[in-house]
């Protein structure tokens, strides 16, 4: 990624679908009036992007800086493929899609607009829907950055264990030594940007 990105502030948010969901700080409200309209830009590859396309809508969970760093790595480092992300955290439903409670608040979209932006899809969602549950600080994508090492050093494991953290976007990978060719599913750098970091012991 480059340098500069870094400065474009961003928020951190969890966008569920039904049956799938994962981290995104391209969240951007487009527009006003009683029922405005928010985009967001999620990769092709996420198994998130084939739900939403599906299901034609989306909801925003905001999350605070105090959010559990599990989440993070839960939503933005695993796929829901296979896998029932929520199922270690608290969720409320709207409209059938679960949206985080350890968060802000929610905002439930109805897709109006999908445009087509390479790598990723735009989604551009009309404002259906929307909760707030107190008025914690928003966490932004700079703060994750300049605090994701000690971030996901508070993500609890059954045991202690070495793990290498992607300097660039926070991936984390559980083995001793990450072999020489080992390149971020994530963001794609090699390992010369992976730093080791021993994981906090825990029970989840
Ligand atoms: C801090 C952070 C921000 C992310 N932002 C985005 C984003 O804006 N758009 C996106 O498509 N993926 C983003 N991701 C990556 C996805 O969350 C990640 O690939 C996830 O595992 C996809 O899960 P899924 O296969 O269940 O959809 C982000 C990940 C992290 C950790």
């Amino acid at each position: 990624m480059r340098k500069i990105f870094k400065k474009i502030t961003q928020g951190m948010y969890v966008v569920s679908t039904l049956d799938a969901a994962c981290m995104i700080d391209t969240v951007n409200q487009v527009s006003a009036g009683d029922l405005p309209l928010i985009s967001i830009s999620v990769n092709k590859n996420n198994y998130t992007h084939q739900k939403i396309f599906k299901s034609q809508k989306f909801a925003l969970s905001i999350l605070s800086k105090d959010t559990d760093p599990n989440i993070i790595q839960t939503f933005g480092m695993t796929s829901s493929k296979n896998n029932n992300k929520f199922q270690n955290f608290s969720f409320s439903t709207v409209e059938n899609i679960k949206v985080l409670n350890d968060s802000i608040g929610y905002i439930y979209c109805e897709v109006v607009d999908i445009i087509d932006a390479d790598t990723h899809t735009i989604f551009i969602g009309r404002v259906k829907k929307e909760k707030i549950y107190n008025d914690k600080e928003p966490m932004s994508y700079n703060y994750y950055q300049d605090h994701k090492e000690e971030l996901m050093q508070k993500v609890k494991t059954a045991n202690n264990k070495i793990a290498w953290i992607c300097t660039v976007c926070g991936y984390i990978k559980y083995i001793d030594t990450l072999p020489e060719d080992f390149k971020c599913p994530i963001c794609g750098v090699g390992v010369n940007m992976f730093k080791k970091i021993n994981i906090e012991g825990g029970d989840k």
